[in-house]
């Protein structure tokens, strides 16, 4: 069965979009936490446009689940990483004109730099996992690396879905089933993410031995379905 990583980035998006104190990621984790998380995940940016600093330090000290930190290969970032030791880390690509991530690492060109990066994080006892295409030449240069899991970029499927198309559904589906395939063949754990919904993740967290999923935007969306009504009874109380 595979365990549930809640992300929690977007939290801190609605708090920078004013720059203030509210809605505090940390209290989010809590309530995830509470609700069932099995991990908290947050990706700490190089242009800091959601997590900051001092959210990873507490959410450290206060989240009783692993932290799964993705990061880019910067200096910058690699060093928080190392002084505070989340559970996991996951390496991410980190273009700073993107919505979100918007693709895998590209091990195969960059191969030399990852390494340095997934060796500083192995030898601080961090898990590190790296955020891939379901492409057979990056999964073989990724597993080259000598890394303890492989989060497979489930983006394009999301997509498919998305868009309502049977045909393109089924392609992504299956290329994900033979990347997961080729990952536990070769003894790494086996992650996957992005654009999972409450509607298109059942066939992902069927996939045999995936461990983690890492959802974000889906859960922080309903969160605000399900919540809008009663904050805004709270706030009529009060005018009222
Ligand atoms: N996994 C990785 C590596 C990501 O970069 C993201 C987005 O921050 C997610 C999972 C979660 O994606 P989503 O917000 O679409 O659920």
């Amino acid at each position: 069965m595979a365990i549930l990583g809640v992300n929690i980035d977007h939290v801190a998006t609605v708090r920078e979009a004013r720059k203030t104190n509210e809605p505090d990621p940390v209290w989010a984790a809590a309530l995830a936490e509470l609700g069932g998380a099995d991990a908290i995940t947050i990706h700490l940016r190089e242009d800091r446009r959601h997590i900051q600093e001092r959210d990873l330090r507490v959410l450290k000290e206060s989240v009783a689940v692993p932290i799964n930190l993705e990061l880019a290969c910067s200096e910058d970032v690699l060093r928080i990483a190392c002084e505070t030791l989340p559970h996991q880390a996951t390496l991410v690509p980190e273009r700073r004109e993107e919505v979100t991530t918007e693709g895998g690492l590209d091990v195969v060109g960059s191969r030399s730099k990852i390494r340095d990066a997934v060796r500083r994080l192995q030898e601080a006892g961090i898990v590190v996992s790296l955020f891939l295409d379901p492409d057979p030449r990056q999964l073989d240069a990724g597993a080259e690396l000598g890394v303890d899991a492989i989060e497979l970029h489930t983006g394009a499927y999301a997509q498919a879905t998305l868009r309502h198309n049977p045909e393109q559904t089924q392609t992504t589906l299956a290329t994900l089933l033979h990347a997961s395939q080729k990952i536990r063949s070769a003894g790494i754990v086996l992650n996957a993410g992005h654009g999972l919904t409450y509607r298109n993740v059942k066939p992902i967290a069927a996939i045999p031995e995936m461990h983690e999923l890492n959802i974000g935007h889906s859960i922080i969306a309903r969160a605000i379905m399900v919540g809008l009504e009663r904050a805004v009874r709270d706030m009529k109380q009060l005018v009222s």
